[in-house]
């Protein structure tokens, strides 16, 4: 289950929720947090598109192994390019993509990490949604609106589309 969107869109909080739900439901599931990853298996890569690919190729492979495995794999990652996430749901049987959408502004409001702050004035050249792209996916299976529905719905959406997947 890929979660992309914007940084502070809610990748992070709902797929840690969602993570937690299962698991207190028996499941196996397992969580791959861009930031986490990127402190680990992909501390050598930058922000640059080539750099991004291969985090996502990276977190594609892992998520892939553990899925056929019967471990449901999360993913949480900005994962910005649409053909690159296209050649994961190629290769990983039953991926599901949840696109965790909020408008930029509102994620610019959130900032908990005041990264766009920095962004804006021009301490991180190449950010996601000020001076590099974002490619929205064209036909997730689930799609949160995270600044119309609360957390809780956003949730819900999320284990409902699941629940048709699982055994
Ligand atoms: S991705 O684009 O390769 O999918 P990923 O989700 O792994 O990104 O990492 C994004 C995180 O890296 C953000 O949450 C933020 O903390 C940090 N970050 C640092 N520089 C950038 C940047 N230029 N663009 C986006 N995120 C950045």
């Amino acid at each position: 289950m890929w979660f992309t969107g914007l940084s502070a869109a809610g990748k992070t909080t709902l797929s840690k929720a969602v993570c937690e739900r299962l698991r207190a439901n028996g499941y196996k599931v397992e969580l791959l947090d861009g930031d986490a990853v990127r402190r680990h298996l992909c501390k050598d890569l930058g922000f640059s598109k080539p750099d991004r690919d291969e985090n996502i190729r990276r977190i594609g492979f892992v998520a892939e192994l553990l899925s056929r495995n019967g471990v449901i794999a999360l993913v949480a990652a900005i994962s910005p390019y649409r053909e690159v996430r296209d050649e994961q749901r190629r290769r990983i049987r039953a991926f599901v993509e949840v696109y965790v959408n909020a408008p930029l502004e509102v994620c610019e409001q959130r900032d908990q990490k005041g990264l766009y702050k920095k962004a804006r004035a021009g301490q991180l050249p190449g950010f996601t949604g000020i001076d590099d792209p974002y490619e929205p996916p064209l036909n997730p299976e689930v799609e949160c609106r995270t600044d119309r529905e609360t957390v809780a719905e956003s949730i819900e959406k999320v284990l409902r589309c699941l629940e048709t997947r699982l055994p």
